[in-house]
């Protein structure tokens, strides 16, 4: 694979940046079609990866929706995949546990691995993958089932617990780490649905963290909430990812500043920079991330 560098469109900057002669000018991402020659700036490999994806390329029928990607995930990272709307960040992160098998236009070419071990094989349990990378999606989206079988759940399918008391104990243990139990301990079998949507928000991720996940990944988990549930579910983040892996999408910059280590900044498809968090805030290599996190684009 050769290194070619993308460059904006049109942005004037491109060619002051040419004039100074550093690598940019002379790919245009808007008409580019090879996926071969593109090469992502920035640090996407990490030591010692808990996920790694590799010239992953993802189609919606004709539509190529995720253009040669790779990436790797650090241990007990939280990462953060930002970029403007319909770049693929929600495609990428489906890659991550399978989810787009269920799309039935979708095609995923290209290699994931998840401790080292390929989870695109055609032996791969599906449900077991997604139990070891669990998933928080946008829209809070409680069964409609009482707060505790909701938690329970995935817990039973996997029969982790062996009695009434385990049961028990990994619900109000998971509620707890989602910091939602002192808010429902007296309601456990009331509807997960009559919560409000931040308390129904730490509901999944108490669902999702009840089956002891490796990575969970977070597809613009406080898009729906207000400012204080927010702010409880970053908080929550930064305690989670003592424990586990984390993988979020979010449309606030400001909230992957407050809660990742890397970040990943995506365009058209294609990913363009990764790496440290504050560096990609605050000297983003690529014309196209400042262009975005300086609010230019997107
Ligand atoms: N189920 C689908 N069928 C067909 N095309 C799809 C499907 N889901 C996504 N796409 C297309 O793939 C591209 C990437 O979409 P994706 O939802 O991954 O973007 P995104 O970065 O998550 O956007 P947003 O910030 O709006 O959530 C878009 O062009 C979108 O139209
Ligand atoms: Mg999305």
């Amino acid at each position: 694979m050769s290194a070619v560098s993308v460059t904006a469109n049109g942005t004037g900057a491109v060619d002051a940046q040419a004039a100074a002669g550093e690598e940019s000018a002379g790919f245009d991402i808007e008409h580019a079609e090879a996926t071969e020659d593109f090469e992502t700036t920035g640090t996407p490999f990490v030591d010692n990866p808990k996920m790694s994806a590799r010239n992953v390329n993802v189609y919606y029928g004709e539509k190529h929706a995720i253009m040669n990607v790779s990436l790797d995930i650090g241990q007990n990272e939280v990462i953060a995949m930002i970029g403007p709307s319909g770049c693929g960040k929600s495609t990428f992160l489906r890659t991550l546990n399978r989810m787009n098998d269920i799309i039935p236009i979708c095609r995923v070419e290209g290699n994931i691995t998840l401790d080292e071990e390929d989870i695109y094989t055609s032996g791969q349990d599906t449900v077991l993958l997604r139990a070891r990378v669990g998933m928080v999606f946008q829209k809070p989206n409680p069964f409609p089932k009482s707060i505790y079988e909701n938690v329970a759940y995935g817990a039973r399918i996997h029969g982790l617990a062996q009695s009434k008391a385990e049961m028990d104990e990994i619900v109000e243990n998971s509620l707890r780490r989602a910091s939602l139990f002192d808010e429902v301990k007296d309601n456990l079998d009331k509807p997960g649905t009559g919560l409000s949507g931040g308390q129904q928000q730490r509901l999944c991720i108490a669902r999702a963290i009840a089956v002891s996940p490796e990575v969970i990944l977070m597809d613009e988990p406080c898009s729906a909430l207000d400012p204080i549930a927010t702010a409880r579910i970053e908080e929550l983040i930064d305690e989670l990812k003592e424990k586990f892996t984390i993988a979020i999408v979010t449309h606030s910059m400001q909230q992957a500043a407050r809660v990742s280590q890397r970040t990943a900044y995506f365009h058209l498809g294609r990913l363009i920079e990764v790496g440290e968090t504050k560096d990609v805030f605050t000297m983003p290599r690529h014309q196209l991330t400042e262009n975005y996190i300086t609010g230019r684009f997107g």
